[in-house]
């Protein structure tokens, strides 16, 4: 593994910027696992910064999302859609047809499930995952549990991450309840995994995740497992590694 820990948030984007741009630049036809939420904003940012500055090309690049709500169009101001389309790839020069994101709105939870599992696979796999970590140590939408979930799968939301997404809703009881969730074998299949967090809210998560135990009631500790993990994060959140 790979540790830095930055000053703040704005080095922690820079930062972790530089580490997908410099993986564009080695394979221009690079397959990218891609989060959402506060963490990555920044980053995305900068990528679309560079991306202006001509420094860096997605024309040949293609992604796919951990995860998307289930039940929520791709319209809808808070879904997973409509936050990549608004921080990244309505901004840069990517072909909409290779970006991918589970469809929450379906009646077939499983054909979709297992098609973009196919689809990822069919790929050649992912190339650099990005992920952030919930305050309960979730990766994507894997949430604490008794055992590892491995292939692309509908999730009931834990109250810790209703109350954690109820800042983006009106309500909490706007939150969706389920999620389609990227499981661990794409994640962990991943030739690399950038691992972002920041703020003290996220010290105890990267502590369990990096130096506890590997456990399922836990997710993010079963990336201890993996042999290509960079992680990034700032101060507050790397307060106890
Ligand atoms: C989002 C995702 C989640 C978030 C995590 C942290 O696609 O996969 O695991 O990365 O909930 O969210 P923020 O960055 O909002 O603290």
């Amino acid at each position: 593994m790979k540790l830095y820990i930055v000053e703040n948030y704005d080095e922690l984007s820079k930062k972790a910027a530089e580490v997908i741009a410099e993986e564009i630049k080695i394979k221009n036809d690079i397959v990218l696992g891609l989060a959402t939420g506060s963490t990555p904003e920044g980053m995305y940012a900068e990528l679309v910064k560079m991306h202006d500055n001509g420094e860096i090309d997605f024309s040949n690049a293609s992604t796919f999302n951990l995860d998307e709500y289930y039940g929520l169009d791709d319209e809808h101001e808070q879904s997973y859609h409509y936050f990549m389309n608004k921080h990244l790839l309505k901004k840069i020069n990517i072909d909409s047809k290779k970006t991918n994101i589970p469809s929450g709105c379906t009646d077939d939870v499983e054909k979709v499930c297992k098609e973009y599992d196919e689809k990822i696979e069919a790929s050649g796999g992912i190339d650099l995952q990005l992920l952030g970590i919930g305050m309960n140590g979730h990766i994507g939408f894997n949430e604490p549990g008794n055992y590892f979930v491995g292939e692309t799968h509908i999730v009931n939301l834990t109250e810790d991450t209703l109350d954690a997404n109820a800042r983006f809703f009106e309500t909490l009881d706007d939150v969706p309840k389920k999620a389609i969730t990227m499981g661990m074998k794409s994640i962990l299949n991943s030739k690399k995994i950038l691992l972002i967090a920041s703020g003290s809210g996220k010290a105890d998560a990267m502590y369990m995740a990096l130096r506890g135990p590997i456990t399922p009631k836990v997710p993010a500790s079963i990336l201890q497992l993996h042999q290509n993990l960079i992680v990034i994060v700032d101060n507050e959140a790397g307060a106890k590694l």
